[in-house]
């Protein structure tokens, strides 16, 4: 038995929720192996649990996605050792910990070229659009995408990605820095969604051209103008609520917009079946290996700063992939 230092919630609420604990961490079971972290991905989701938009059991541990060694392997486990660089992103919640046992067929390696941190900036937000841009839609050369918070740590994978699957990728984001973040990520066009008529700026720059694909992750203050944004027939995904839940839907707005398809997906199931997991996998570290994705870390806080990095990300202040260092 060793110790550990984790982040808990006893109750929803604020950034001040979080505390950090000691806890005890017990020889990995027969098919698990623990990790010593050194790299936690923060991802958004983190934000609506702690709140208790995605209602947890409490108390409980936060997070989703680390990088690190691993330490000690289970009787059972084949495949892995003790020194080997280990990713996860789908193995239950309780990422933000100094170390921790996961169950070995959730774990990927991570490949030569990649740090541990740049390994826990991407493997979450890298397989969301990995099944967004090639399984919800597979992006064509020659499509329109739109995408949403697009200097995001999901906005700018999705932006540069689509760019290099041949798409023309128009993009939003809360301000004019964001947006020429996205610009630099892949965008060719990108508006400040925080001004108003920036739906028809948007089209009009494109030539009147709307996209085949709409990618919303902001929700309620997003969705109705994703349906305006959206070609006939087009398809909106919408992954994310950042600005809070979009109220109920009348489904005849969906013939009216243009006989549009919609859909509500997420990662964990895309990604449950673990050989599913590790070709996704492989498919993203093949997309940054060729620098269609960039792994990039643009904030660090240690794990004592957890609540000024949720504070961070909760008033919009982050952009790009930002990880916890335990
Ligand atoms: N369904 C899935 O499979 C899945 C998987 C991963 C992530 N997601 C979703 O994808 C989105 C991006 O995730 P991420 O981790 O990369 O986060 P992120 O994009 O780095 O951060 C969220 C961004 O949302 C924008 N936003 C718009 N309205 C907001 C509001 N009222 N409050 C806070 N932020 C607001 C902000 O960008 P601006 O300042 O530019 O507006 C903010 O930076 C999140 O909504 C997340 O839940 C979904």
């Amino acid at each position: 038995m060793s110790l550990a230092r984790r982040v808990v919630i006893h109750e929803v609420g604020d950034p001040e929720v979080m505390r950090i604990e000691d806890a005890e961490l017990a020889a990995p079971g027969a098919q698990e192996v623990r990790v010593r972290q050194t790299a936690v991905g923060f991802n958004y989701i983190d934000v609506y649990q702690r709140q208790g938009k995605y209602p947890l059991p409490l108390p409980s541990g936060l997070g989703h996605e680390a990088a690190g060694v691993v330490e000690a392997v289970g009787a059972a486990v084949s495949g892995f050792a003790p020194g080997d660089r280990v990713a996860y992103m789908n193995a239950g919640i309780g990422a933000y910990a100094e170390a921790r046992n996961v169950a070995a067929d959730k774990l990927v390696p991570v490949p030569g070229g990649l740090s541990d941190e740049q390994a826990a900036a991407v493997l979450f937000k890298g397989l969301t659009a990995q099944y967004l841009l090639r399984r919800t839609h597979r992006v064509q050369p020659g499509q329109t995408v739109l995408v949403h918070a697009a200097a995001g740590g999901v906005g700018q994978i999705l932006c540069s990605w689509a760019k290099a699957l041949g798409a023309r990728v128009l993009a939003t984001a809360g301000s004019e820095a964001k947006c020429e973040l996205a610009r630099r990520a892949g965008a060719d066009l990108a508006v400040d969604y925080s001004q108003p008529g920036w739906t028809q700026r948007l089209l009009e720059a494109n030539g009147g051209r709307k996209a085949e694909v709409v990618y919303d992750s902001v929700g309620r203050d997003t969705f109705e103008h994703s349906l305006d944004c959206a070609a006939p027939f087009g398809l909106v995904v919408l992954y994310g609520v950042a600005s809070g839940p979009v109220p109920p839907l009348d489904t005849e707005l969906l013939n009216r917009k243009g006989c549009l398809y919609l859909t509500r997906p997420s990662v964990f199931p895309h990604n449950a079946d673990p050989a599913t997991l590790r070709a996704n996998a492989a498919e993203l570290f093949d997309a940054v290996a060729r620098g269609w994705v960039r792994a990039e870390v643009s904030a660090r806080f240690p794990l004592d700063e957890v609540v000024a990095m949720h504070r961070a990300a909760q008033s919009r202040a982050t952009q790009g992939a930002v990880v916890l260092v335990p």
